[in-house]
């Protein structure tokens, strides 16, 4: 039986579109399993559940937030802190739940976690196909900064983005 995981502040904003509330609440390692399984409909090198429990291990300091929809995982969220930058590791949302703004809630709460805990600029890869995630970064203010050649498995370029505090 998995204990109640402990809840954040962060956000507790109903979706209008979807007409369901979303919850944003820190990750624990019970939710590793739904995360995982989220990742591998997601990506095509997913993170394996040891590199989850190793981001959690609070060895590293880095915020990783899941979204919860009437009871399941179907977003989620991680950046590193590194001095006074948050580095984005992942932003996935269930192919299900997507396009109802789960994604922007979960991007738009992390990044509040972290400028309470004193980050003043984010920033993050994507590879240049990916349109949906590229417009989800520009609606939460991020600018394209440049692009890293190769940079994915498939020689795809990477654009990288930066969103600074005013
Ligand atoms: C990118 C991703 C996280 C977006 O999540 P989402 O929950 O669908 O995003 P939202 O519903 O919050 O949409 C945010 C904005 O992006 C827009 N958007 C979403 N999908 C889009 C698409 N395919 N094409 C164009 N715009 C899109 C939405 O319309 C919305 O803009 P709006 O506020 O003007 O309506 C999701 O598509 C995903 O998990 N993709 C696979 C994993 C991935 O690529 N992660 C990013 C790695 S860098």
């Amino acid at each position: 039986m998995k204990g109640e995981p402990e809840r954040t502040a962060a956000s507790d904003i109903g979706d209008v579109r979807m007409k369901k509330q979303v919850t944003i609440r820190k990750m624990n390692i019970y939710d590793i399993e739904a995360v995982c399984g989220i990742e591998v409909l997601c990506f095509t090198d997913p993170w394996s559940r040891e590199a989850f429990e190793s981001e959690l291990s609070g060895l590293n300091p880095c915020f990783y937030y899941v979204a919860e929809c009437e009871g399941e995982i179907c977003g989620y969220m991680g950046i590193w802190h590194i001095m006074d930058e948050g580095h984005i590791t992942n932003v996935a949302v269930h192919p299900e739940y997507r396009n109802s703004g789960v994604g922007r809630l979960l991007v738009e709460t992390t990044i509040n976690e972290g400028i309470a805990a004193g980050l003043k600029a984010f920033t993050l890869e994507v590879r240049s196909s990916n349109d949906s995630a590229k417009h989800l970064y520009e609606k939460c203010g991020f600018e394209s900064a440049g692009i890293r050649k190769r940079y994915y498995e498939n020689r795809e370029d990477a654009v990288i983005m930066w969103k600074y505090l005013q």
